[in-house]
């Protein structure tokens, strides 16, 4: 009876995955969709705790599990609740490395649980030679204990490395040949792996029978040799050191697709724990997270035009320390408040282009203000989105939702860049890469070849930001200069509150 209803709670939290993961698709039911993945979880936990049974006992030990259980959830929130919206990738960052640590913990713990319990006993008076084997370590077993090992450790090392990179505590790191060193320890790190796991189970065949009797002078000792354990570590330790070589020389514009791949890494890490376990829940949530994580990697490969392999061996994002692009720019041109609130007011189209500005500058809000009033003077407004725009998936759809802005605004950037030839005015608010012609024009350019927001096709562009700092990939912006650009300096939310002032005197 019990039983069943906990098969019934790993259900239940099978399914929330899936409908939460599906209701995260889209900005509007994404909140909903992380409550419902989250009392599936919370189900699928107690579950565990009050009902799981192995050999007719209960768990027992309930002052460690509440203990850490109190702890964890104290922690998560206060860290939650805490995080600025631009700090939010750190986290996530910070969160994935923690998950990819339980799946490295769960792997050593199961591994040091099967070699204490598969003795080999030898120096049968009768039969000199020949050993018992109680406990089997076969080869599926120890497949899934190391392989689960190694990803969870590199993904645990490498997200402690982003998330270092994320705040500034860790600089990038790049020296000659790395990508041949990097290429050198995944391949250790495979082989290794690989002989391991083919050499180290033992099985009764494999030592000479089962079922003698033992007689008086029998001496247990351990199943695997103390070399066998060893290596066990230092496969561990090799893992770790991988994790923090592959993460280290990414710089730049790569950080979102390591981020995300170190979160399908820990999804699969999560996934070999739930094979381990023979537990259906930990499986498809794992499984969930590494696909949804591969998909996104993917995605996020394709928009910033980077290839997967690149990522693997660490090798991109240098060229933009190369101080590829630099050159000599002409002069820019500013425009006044008063000049760009005519602009816009007599516009038939304004398209807004966000950036990782606008999130600093906490302007969403009057961002949403500027396109309602817009439209009360007949202005038709639309928000172009890039993919990578911010500094997370989905930072700008999640900014302006944020806002109350409708969805139906919001245009990816392949409409959006079929739109922007039909507007009179592109206003820039705190975006840069995404805008940045290099892409397409400059083949010396770290980013040539990252697919952008084609701005340069509307009549007048005006360009909302600072400075003429560089944005996240540390190169110069050509469109700052171009004819039809016009510089509006400021932080986003005050400008934005004068713009909306100039265009309500309109
Ligand atoms: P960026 O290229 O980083 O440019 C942002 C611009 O905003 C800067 O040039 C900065 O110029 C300006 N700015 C900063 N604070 C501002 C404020 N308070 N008010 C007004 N402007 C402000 O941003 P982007 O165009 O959104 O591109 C995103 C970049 O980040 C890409 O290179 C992308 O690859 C990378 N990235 C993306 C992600 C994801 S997944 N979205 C994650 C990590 C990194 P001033 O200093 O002159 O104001």
């Amino acid at each position: 009876m019990e039983l069943n209803l906990l098969t019934l709670c790993y259900l239940i939290g099978s399914l929330t995955f899936i409908i939460g993961l599906k209701m995260l698709a889209h900005p509007e039911s994404a909140r909903k969709g992380n409550l419902v993945a989250a009392v599936g979880m919370t189900i699928a936990i107690f579950g565990t705790i009050f009902l799981y049974q192995e050999d007719g006992q209960k768990l027992h030990n309930y002052g460690w599990i509440f203990g850490a259980l109190l702890l964890g959830t104290v922690v998560g929130f206060i860290v939650a609740k805490k995080v600025q919206m631009t700090a939010m990738p750190e986290m996530v960052s910070l969160f994935n490395g923690m998950g990819g640590a339980c799946a490295m913990l769960i792997s050593i713990m199961e591994f040091k649980h099967i070699t204490d319990h598969a003795f080999v006993w030898e120096g049968v008076s009768s039969l000199p030679g020949f050993m018992l084997i109680v406990g089997n370590i076969n080869h599926l077993h120890m497949l899934i204990i190391v392989v689960g090992m190694v990803i969870g450790s590199v993904s645990f090392s490498g997200s402690m490395i982003a998330w270092g990179k994320l705040n500034g505590k860790v600089k990038d790191l790049n020296y000659n040949g790395q990508t041949y060193v990097n290429l050198a320890l995944l391949l250790a790190l495979v082989g290794l792996c690989s002989w391991y796991v083919y050499h180290t189970p033992i099985s009764s065949s494999d030592v000479g029978g089962i079922g003698f009797t033992l007689t008086d002078g029998t001496i247990a000792t351990h199943g695997l040799q103390p070399i066998q354990i060893y290596l066990f570590y230092g496969i561990l330790v090799l893992a770790l050191v991988y994790g923090v070589m592959f993460v280290l020389p990414i710089g730049g514009a790569d950080m979102p697709v390591v981020i995300s791949l170190l979160n399908s890494f820990t999804g699969m890490a999560a996934a070999f724990g739930g094979f381990l376990y023979g537990n259906q829940v930990m499986l498809t949530g794992g499984i969930l997270v590494g696909a949804a994580g591969t998909l996104l990697t993917l995605l996020m490969c394709k928009a910033m035009n980077r290839s997967l392999q690149n990522v693997l061996l660490g090798a991109f994002g240098s060229a933009a320390k190369s101080g590829g692009g630099a050159k000599e720019q002409g002069n820019y041109k500013e425009i006044s408040l008063s000049d760009a609130a005519t602009v816009m007011a007599y516009a038939n189209k304004v398209m807004i282009v966000p950036g990782y500005g606008l999130a600093v500058a906490q302007a969403q809000h009057t961002c949403h203000e500027l396109e309602k009033t817009l439209e009360e003077k007949g202005v038709e407004v639309k928000y172009a989105i890039h993919p990578v725009a911010g500094r997370m998936p989905g930072h700008m759809n999640v900014l302006l939702a944020e806002a109350d802005v409708s969805y139906d605004k919001l245009l990816e950037m392949e409409d959006a860049n079929e739109e922007f030839k039909t507007a009179d005015v592109v206003l820039i608010l705190g975006a840069n890469d995404v805008v940045n012609p290099a892409a397409k024009n400059d083949p010396a350019s770290p980013i040539y070849g990252m697919p952008i927001l084609e701005v340069e096709n509307a009549k007048t562009i005006i360009v909302n930001k600072r400075s003429m700092k560089p944005g996240y990939a540390g190169i110069e912006n050509d469109l700052f200069f171009a004819p039809k650009t016009s510089m509006l300096f400021g932080d986003a939310k005050a400008a934005l509150q004068k713009l909306l002032a100039e265009i309500k005197n309109v």
